[in-house]
This record gives C-alpha cells, structure tokens and sequence, in this order.
C-alpha cells in the first residue's frame, strides 16, 4: 500500500490513549439467541477477547447494553484495573457519544482516543502500532482499511451498467485513532439526525484529514453467524470451547465403630470408612477428577495426611476447594459422574439425597450430577467388605485460558 500515510511499524507509545470498546449492541444478523459479543470464541467470549487485545491502551471505556452489564463482567472473566463499563445508546453513535462525555467528565481526559467494536475481537499488534504511530506523527485522526480484491461494477435493473475502478477504495476497519479534542468536536458538531457508520467520516466533515495506515484480514467484522468460524480459523483458533475431563479413584477401609461418609451424607452403617479426614472415599475420587480436568495435581498434594490440619476434617472443603480452583481458572464445572463400589450399605436409598448435597457443594444444578453403585459379586476386598472404593468423572469447561 505504497500510498498510504505511514508505514511505520515501529513500536511507539502514547500517554493518555484510552480505548473505547463498544459493545452496546443487539448483534441481531449474526442469530443465535445471544448477542454476538457475549458468544463463546474457543477459549473465551468475543468480549474477552476484545479487551485483551486494547490491553496497551491506558484505560479501556467498555460500553454495554443497558442491563447488560452484568452479562459483560461474567464474559470478560478478571478485568484489567483499567476497565470501566459505562451504558450504550441506541446506536453506535450515541454510544460513542455516551464514552466520550464520560471521558471529557474525567479528572484527567484522554489526549487520544481508540474507536474500536468488540465485534473485531482480535486487533493484531502490527495495526496497533500503525494507528498508534501515525498519532505520534501529529495525525489528527487514522484508521485501518484494506483494498477491495474484487471486481467492483455498478448495476441497475439486474444489469452490469459499468466496471468501477477500485485502486482509490478502500474497506475501513477500526479501531479508528483520533486526537480526542477533534472526536469530541466532531460528535458536537454532526447534525442532530443525521446516522454516521464511523467516527472518521464525522471527523472529516468537520475539516481534518483522516490517514490510512494499512488493515489486516485477521480485524474483520463478525457480522452474520457464519463469521464466527471465520475469523476464529484467521486468528488461529479452532472455534471449540476447551473442554476438560478428569477421572478419579480413591479407596478407604472399612472399620467397626467409625461413621459413614459418602457423597457428603452420612449413612446409618455397622461400619464406616477410616482415613485421616473424614474418609469420605466418594468425595476423595471426585476431588481427583475436577483437579485431573485441570491438570492441577492431586488430593493428596492439595491436602497432605501429614498435616494435622485435615485430621478429621469434612471432605466437602476439600471439594470446594476444586470447585474454587475451576472458577479461578474462569472455568464451570459442567457434569460430574461418581461410582461408589461396595457390597454394602445399599447407595440407591441415598442417591437422591447424595446428588442434592454434591450439587450444593458444588453450586450446579442436581441434573448435572451423577451418583451410581455397584457390587463386584462378592469379590475382591470390595467384595469381602474390607474396604469402599469410589471412582469419578468431571467435565470442566474452562472459559479463560489458564
Ligand atoms: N454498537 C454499540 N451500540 C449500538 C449499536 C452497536 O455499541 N447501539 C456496537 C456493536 O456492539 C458492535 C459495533 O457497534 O461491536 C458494530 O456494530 P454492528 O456490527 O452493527 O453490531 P450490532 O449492532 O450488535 O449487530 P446487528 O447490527 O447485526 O444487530
Ligand atoms: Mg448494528
């Protein structure tokens, strides 16, 4: 693009450059019941990813749908210390204009200011630096854009009237760069009624010149719902959520003169489990499974039976201590199965009650949790009622990459 304002590429900062985020928007062409902004991306939402790659501006305004505020902060997982989220308009414009008096109400206001739509969830650093250099330059306002590849012709009818030549057009992208005196100006000064599609045009009608500096296939729109694979597969990601399973297994001996603790339940027995904590051998193995899901070690690392801390301690600690380790990790835990294997007590009477318990600890829904027994016909040390071995499974999805 030998024509345009700055080829610089050179990593250049600038103070006082914040980065307005919108997404106030419906996402309505893009379907799927949910706006495309609080969509899932592979690891994490389009928002989350949004935020991440504004992450060198100095103060990142995110602006939400009314409402929807929470629904940003549960997609956006940890924000940066340098977030705020202020409520959009009923059109882009009026939700640029909603950031920009909040920033010109600030103590210290913006020199700069980054335009940019969260419907672009990757903004690659390369173009990062071209805005950014063309602002240290003294440019008043730049923006990205690509050239048109295709044959561009004017039709009326259903007939090709004429080729239109496309070396002087351009596709814009955002985020767009203003000096922030000339943006908010320019929102001043656009005449009431009238829609604006961005930010540089109406820089322009007032006067300055916009630069383009070079755009970059990985920044397109996601737009309709066929996008979404798209530029997940251009930014190198493969669309999937992360989806983890862990297994567990843990065995205790049975003792006369000990209470029973399965599944956080205490069971009427003639004998219980022994152990160091409370031997809640069900637990123990589904403990496993959602550390394994996480690759992060095992009970006995997290909990060691030489700490006399944990002597005689309830299981459901140790189980919410997963449970806090996947939401940490921006994760949920999506489905748990345990198995317990044992001749005696009988699990079924109890399963219902077990499930509700597990469902608490783990604050998901009792249709998400699995409880089974079974035997092994009387053989093994489970057969011969030595001991209760439990064996689990979790499925965690991780919203974040940890
Ligand atoms: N946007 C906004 N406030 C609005 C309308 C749009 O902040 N009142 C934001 C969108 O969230 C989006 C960007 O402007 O990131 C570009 O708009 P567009 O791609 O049209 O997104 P939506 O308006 O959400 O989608 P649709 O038009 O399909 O409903
Ligand atoms: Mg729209």
């Amino acid at each position: 693009m030998a024509n345009m304002g700055t080829t610089i590429t050179t990593t250049t900062t600038i103070t006082g450059l914040t980065a307005i985020l919108l997404a106030a928007g419906k996402g309505e062409r893009a379907g799927g019941g949910v706006a495309k902004q609080y969509r899932t991306l592979g690891p994490q939402s389009v928002l989350a990813h949004a935020v991440r790659s504004l992450a060198r501006a100095e103060r990142i305004i995110v602006v939400v749908g009314a409402d929807a505020r929470e629904e940003a902060e549960q997609a956006i997982g940890a924000p940066p210390a340098s977030l705020t989220f202020i409520t959009g308009g009923a059109t882009r414009q009026e939700s640029v204009r909603r950031a920009l008096d909040h920033s010109a109400a600030l103590p210290s206001p913006p020199s700069h200011i980054m335009v940019h739509d969260s419907a672009r969830p990757f903004v690659p650093d390369v173009v990062w630096d071209r805005l950014v250099a063309a602002l240290a330059d003294g440019a008043v306002a730049a923006m990205p854009v690509l050239p048109v590849a295709d044959t561009l012709v004017r039709g009326a009818d259903g007939i090709a009237v004429d080729v239109v030549p496309r070396d002087a057009l351009y596709r814009v992208q955002t985020p767009q760069a203003f000096r922030f005196d000339a943006l908010l100006a320019a929102h001043d000064r656009w005449p009431a009624g009238s829609a604006a599609t961005d930010d540089a045009q109406m820089v322009r009608a007032i006067g300055h010149d916009v630069r383009l500096v070079e755009g970059d296939q990985r920044l397109e729109k996601i737009t309709m719902a066929d996008d979404f694979a798209r530029i997940a597969a251009l930014n190198g990601i493969d669309g999937l959520p992360d989806i983890r399973t862990g297994t567990g297994y843990d065995v205790h001996r049975l003792v006369e003169g000990k209470p029973l603790w399965l599944c956080g339940v205490e069971i009427a027995h003639s004998h219980g489990l022994s152990g160091h904590s409370d031997a809640d051998v069900a637990i123990h193995a589904l403990v496993d499974a959602i550390l394994g899901a996480l690759a992060e070690g095992d009970i006995g690392q997290h909990f060691p039976p030489s700490d006399e801390r944990w002597r005689g301690a309830a299981s459901w600690q140790f189980l919410e201590f997963a449970r806090d380790r996947v939401a940490a990790r921006g994760g949920r835990i999506t489905h748990v199965d345990v198995t317990i294997i044992c001749e005696a007590p009988k699990v079924g009477p109890h399963r219902d009650a077990m499930r509700a318990r597990l469902a608490e600890i783990l604050a998901i829904a009792p249709d998400r949790v699995s409880v089974k027994a079974t035997t092994t016909e009387g053989l093994g040390f489970t057969g011969r009622r030595e001991g209760i071995a439990a064996q689990a499974v979790a499925t965690v999805l991780l919203g974040a990459e940890g």
